[in-house]
């Protein structure tokens, strides 16, 4: 394993052994049953892949499909003994042109990518070729606003970076994000499978709270996800003393470091929305 990425092994390993709780429920309210075939979409180091399998077994298999080479190796490593039984199939491919027949898969699963992609209507008819008459295609993601994360502290500095967040997403972020993100994705999944064709279309959310004690991991993880991710959406959005304030309040030592704050909890929705495909 010495030429993979061991950061992102170790994620997906832990992510593996503690699914979070919205992707636990999300994945158990599809109903899946024995023997079907599933296919994950940008399934990444494989964290889902599990969940799938044991809901579709005996019998069944979870296909992941994903762009990234190396991210599928790591995905074949985290469950080499599934892959050798073949109850998990990898598969590298692009979700605009997926590498698989018409009707091939009772459910085809996105999530935490749409939001990363140019044009949905291209992708979204494709996860409904490859689904049978009757299965179900499901878009799981976030939305800037929708989504956003709820934890002990002041409103009016929340609502300052929601501001900012928005400000940050019309002006496309000034221009400097090196990947695509449209943070309002959540809210448009039900109209977007409609569009593509999709009948008894429905929208359900799903919670995710972590609260304490946290592990070290996940504790540098929320900070990094505030400073890194988000905060390089909207840094330029942000009034120096704003950027200074969010960045004390996730710098590990700062007097106002939130998560050593007793009773610290972080709570974020996430929005699932299914669609069947036409009998
Ligand atoms: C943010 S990750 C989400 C991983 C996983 N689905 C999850 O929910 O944790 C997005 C994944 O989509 C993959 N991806 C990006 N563009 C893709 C494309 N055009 N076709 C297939 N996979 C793609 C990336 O390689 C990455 O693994």
């Amino acid at each position: 394993m010495a030429d993979l990425p061991c950061d992102l092994r170790e994620e997906a390993a832990r992510k593996l052994a503690h699914p979070a709780a919205n992707i636990v429920a999300a994945i158990a309210s599809l109903e899946l049953d024995a023997g079907m075939h599933v296919l994950d979409i940008g399934c990444g180091p494989g964290p889902h892949l599990g969940l799938f399998a044991d809901r579709v077994a005996p019998g069944g298999v979870v296909t992941g499909l994903d762009i990234g080479t190396d991210l599928l190796a790591i995905a074949a490593d985290l469950h080499a003994e599934a892959v050798a039984n073949g109850t998990v199939r990898l598969q590298k491919g692009d979700l605009n042109r997926l590498p698989f027949d018409d009707a091939s898969f009772d459910v085809a699963w996105m999530s935490a990518l749409l939001h990363h992609i140019d044009d949905p209507m291209d992708a979204l008819p494709e996860m409904g070729r490859v689904v049978k008459p009757g299965g179900l295609v499901a878009v799981m993601d976030g939305d800037s606003d929708g989504s956003f994360p709820c934890l002990p502290w002041p409103p009016e500095f929340e609502h300052v970076l929601r501001t900012a967040a928005l400000r940050a997403q019309r002006e496309n972020f000034g221009g400097s994000l090196s990947y695509l993100f449209d943070g309002y994705i959540g809210r448009k999944l039900p109209h977007l499978l409609v569009a593509t064709g999709l009948t008894d279309v429905s929208m359900k959310s799903f919670a995710n709270v972590e609260s304490k004690p946290l592990s070290a991991h996940t504790e540098a993880r929320l900070c990094r996800w505030f400073l890194e991710s988000f905060g390089e959406r909207v840094r330029d959005f942000l009034a120096p003393h704003d950027w200074n304030r969010l960045e004390r309040s996730f710098t590990p030592g700062s007097p106002d470091y939130l998560p050593s704050q007793p009773g610290f909890f972080m709570a974020r929705m996430s929005f699932l929305a299914t669609g069947s495909v036409r009998t």
